[in-house]
This record gives structure tokens, C-alpha cells and sequence, in this order.
């Protein structure tokens, strides 16, 4: 077995959350390392936690030689408050991370984008998701895998209006989504999080992007 190490940015949210649970419990991964804006609060031998400013991440450079890079990083426009706040979570830094941790020998770079992901999209989301998505693809990252979930279940903190709506409408209507529409049904936030633990011990290089169904599928 690997010695590997894993970087996990996104560690609070409700993807990195579970994802970070898996990594800890996993015996692939004997160092776990999460950067945070504040400390989570969670102790174990294999994690190593570093309260950082997102804004400068080119000084924690010492954080960024790991194997696998876990990015679960994203906001809201309402969190956020500006188109240029939101591009600086969902798609700077993650880019900042791919380019840094590339640069620093990472052979695997795994990402939360989503369903409708369209660089040329009119929707600024998913224009920035595409966007994300297309840039990752220039930094020349020898493994790179794309996950493009569909709408998140899972227990929040916050309350999301609009996503809970969602999820009621979607959990009963769910027998609709069959055939082609496999993809726009919603999708738990643990399962996104083991599809991508599970993409990072297959040794495949290459770019590889996955819809909600195949994410589900490989959950
Ligand atoms: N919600 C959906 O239905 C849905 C559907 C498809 C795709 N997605 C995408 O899936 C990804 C994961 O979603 P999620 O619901 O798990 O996210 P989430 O629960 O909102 O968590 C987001 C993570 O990003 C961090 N973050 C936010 N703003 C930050 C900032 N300014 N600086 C540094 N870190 C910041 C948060 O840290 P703090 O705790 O410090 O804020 C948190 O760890 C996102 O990219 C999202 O766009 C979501």
C-alpha cells in the first residue's frame, strides 16, 4: 500500500464534509490535510488542519505536495453578494489550488462542478462551472476528474429555500427521472463525496467527467 497524502479544500460544506470522513477512515491515506478559513473542530492522527486566507494562497505552498487533491470549494450569489466574489470561490481558487498543487507534483486533481456546466452558458452558475471546468482542463493535471452533480441532498446548516423546494418537488417526482433524465435527478452529497474517493484509487490518467447518474452509479 501507497503512502499517499490528501489535500481537501471544501472540508466544512456538505460534499467535503462527508468526503472528509471518508478519507480519514480510509487506509489509502495515511495524511489528510484540510485548509479552512476557520478550524472545524475535528480531531484525528491522520488529519492535519491549516487555517488559512484563501486570498493568498500562493504563501501556503509548504500545504500543497500531496498526491490527491480533493476540491469541494463553492458559494452562493446570496452568500457571496457579487458575481466577482462568487467566481473568486468557485472558480479562482479552485484553479489557484489545480495550478499550484500541479505544479507541486499532484498526480490527481478531483472537483465538485455541476449538472449544466457550460462555459458558453447565459446562466452565470453554470458559465462559471463550464468556465472552471475548461481552465482545469489547460493546467495539464495528469488525472483530472470532473464531477457534475445534480441537485445536493443531504442535511445543511443553512436553510436553502430554493433547494429545498427542489429537493420535495424532485424526491416526489422521482419516478420521472428514468432514460435520458437519469442525470437531472437529485443526487445525496455523501454518495458525490464516495464517487470521488472511489475515482481516486483507480489509476487512471486522463481527463474524465461525470454525470449525476454515473456519480451515483459509482457511489
Ligand atoms: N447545492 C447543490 O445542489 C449543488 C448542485 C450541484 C453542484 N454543486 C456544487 O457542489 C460543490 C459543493 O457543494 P456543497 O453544497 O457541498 O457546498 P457547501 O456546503 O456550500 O460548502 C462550500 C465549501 O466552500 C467553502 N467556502 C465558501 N466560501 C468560501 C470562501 N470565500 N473562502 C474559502 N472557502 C469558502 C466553505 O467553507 P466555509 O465553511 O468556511 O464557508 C465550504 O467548505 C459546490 O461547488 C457547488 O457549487 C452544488
Amino acid at each position: 500500500m501507497e503512502n499517499k497524502s490528501a489535500l481537501l479544500v471544501g472540508a466544512s460544506g456538505l460534499v467535503g464534509g462527508k468526503l472528509l470522513n471518508f478519507l480519514l477512515a480510509s487506509p489509502e491515506y495515511t495524511k489528510v490535510l484540510i485548509l479552512v478559513r476557520k478550524p472545524l473542530g475535528v480531531k484525528h492522527p491522520k488529519l492535519e488542519e491549516r487555517v488559512i486566507e484563501f486570498e493568498d494562497l500562493a504563501q501556503y505552498k509548504d500545504c500543497f505536495k500531496v498526491q490527491d487533491v480533493f476540491c469541494c470549494l463553492g458559494t452562493t450569489i446570496k452568500k457571496a453578494k457579487t458575481q466577482e466574489a462568487f467566481k473568486r470561490v468557485d472558480m479562482d481558487y479552485p484553479l489557484e489550488i489545480a495550478k499550484i498543487t500541479s505544479e507541486m507534483g499532484a498526480k490527481k486533481f478531483l472537483v465538485v462542478s455541476s449538472m449544466g456546466a457550460n462555459p458558453k452558458s447565459t446562466i452565470f452558475y453554470s458559465r462559471m462551472k463550464g468556465l472552471l471546468e475548461q481552465k482545469l482542463t489547460e493546467v495539464g493535471i495528469g488525472s483530472l476528474h470532473i464531477f457534475r452533480p445534480s441537485l445536493l441532498l443531504g442535511d445543511r446548516k443553512e436553510f436553502r429555500f430554493g433547494e429545498k423546494v427542489s429537493g420535495f418537488l424532485t424526491i416526489g417526482l422521482s419516478f420521472i427521472f428514468v432514460g435520458s433524465l437519469k442525470k437531472y435527478k437529485p443526487i445525496k452529497a455523501k454518495a458525490v463525496a464516495l464517487a470521488m474517493y472511489k475515482a481516486a484509487q483507480r489509476n487512471e490518467e486522463g481527463i474524465h467527467t461525470y454525470l449525476s447518474n454515473e456519480i451515483t452509479e459509482m457511489s
